[in-house]
């Protein structure tokens, strides 16, 4: 994984992931009797368009089906995009499935790319040979994923015997044996603890910090993206829905903030303009407010009419922002 000895990108600013108008239309067959079956189309990914630059680390979210997989399948070359151009790291990935293959890592939660029965160091080891990695680089990069994702101890053993974080991380150093420059990551927390997630995100943070690897990141634990990316992509139907800082969801999202204020004695609900009680417990009482809008002011009234003791504003979690967004199906304005 040495810095910066990358062929014909090396120095070349740009974008190293391209779609342009993407499409993947899926045949399906559903049986709708004895001997029949009816022929139905899925529009998986709807005329998708979007950039990463080289060294950037996206999130890439949305709901179950939203062809977040089927993207990043196009991007690998295992699938052919049913029309519209794309290109990583100027290569167009189904042409040139092999020679893009030198280029990327995928890591796809769901299942492993190790052989199964074999100790993890011998699928390593048939990496280094499938790849044609030169061996002291392969050496470089097999000590430092075993060091930094905590393999030592597992090497030897057969990979149906890891658990599901341990094999996760040896999937991970698996996708990174041969330098890549972009990596692909279908949902690489799914199912871990969170002392393993937070391994796992460390790894990818200093990946990206050191190395400039480019990082496509799909996952359904919001906290990943909240940690790693500072640009997230929404994507649902198949079509982009959001793209932009994770912060400016909010704004997308319509949301509110929660202004929380303990007050000196029990009092019935604050009457104040731009925001609303929603609960009252004692003397303490919730009120939510536009989250784009300042809290100052509204502080400002309910100190100079309330015998106020204390207060705190909480932000809207993410989660909840999203969910909204989803239900509305429109953040459609947020992608110019
Ligand atoms: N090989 C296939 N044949 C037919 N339909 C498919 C195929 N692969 C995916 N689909 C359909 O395409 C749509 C997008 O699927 P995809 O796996 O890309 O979603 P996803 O965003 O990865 O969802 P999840 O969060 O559940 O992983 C779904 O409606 C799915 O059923
Ligand atoms: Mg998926």
């Amino acid at each position: 994984m040495a810095v910066g000895v990358h062929s014909e990108f090396s120095g070349v600013e740009g974008d190293f992931i391209e779609l342009d108008g993407v499409e993947k239309v899926f045949d399906v067959r559903k049986k709708t009797g004895f001997l029949r079956s009816e022929r139905r189309q899925v529009r998986a990914v709807d005329s998708l368009s979007f950039t990463v630059p080289r060294g950037e680390m996206v999130g890439y979210i949305g709901p179950n089906g939203a062809g977040k997989s089927t993207t990043i399948k196009m991007l690998t070359g295992i699938l052919t995009p049913s029309g519209g151009r794309l290109r990583v790291a100027g290569i167009d990935p189904s042409r040139e499935r092999t020679r893009l293959a030198q280029r990327i890592g995928v890591v796809f939660g769901q299942r492993t790319t190790l052989w199964w029965d074999l100790p993890l160091i011998d699928s390593y080891r048939l990496m280094h040979r499938m790849y044609r990695i030169p061996d002291g680089r392969y050496r470089e990069n097999l000590d430092r994923c075993v060091e930094l994702l905590q393999l030592a101890d597992l090497l030897d053993v057969p990979v149906r015997q890891l658990s599901l974080g341990q094999r996760m991380r040896g999937d991970i150093a698996a996708a990174l044996l041969h330098d890549p420059d972009v990596l692909y990551l279908d949902e690489p927390t799914i199912g871990l603890d969170v002392i393993s997630k937070a391994r796992v995100r460390e790894f990818l943070r200093d990946l990206n910090a050191e190395r400039g690897t480019t990082v496509l990141l799909t996952t359904h634990d919001l906290t990943d993206i909240e940690q790693l990316c500072r640009r997230v992509m929404v994507i649902d139907h198949g079509r982009l829905m959001y793209d932009g800082p994770l912060t400016g969801l909010h704004e997308v999202g319509e949301s509110e903030r929660t202004l929380v204020v303990d007050l000196e004695r029990e009092l019935p609900p604050i009457e104040v303009e731009s925001a609303r009680v929603v609960k009252v417990e004692g003397p303490r009482q919730w009120l939510a407010f536009p989250a784009a809008s300042s809290a100052a002011p509204l502080v400002a009234r309910i100190a100079a009419e309330y015998p106020l003791v204390d207060l705190s504003v909480r932000e809207p979690d993410i989660e909840t922002v999203i969910a909204k967004m989803y239900a509305q199906g429109g953040a459609e304005k947020a992608v110019s």
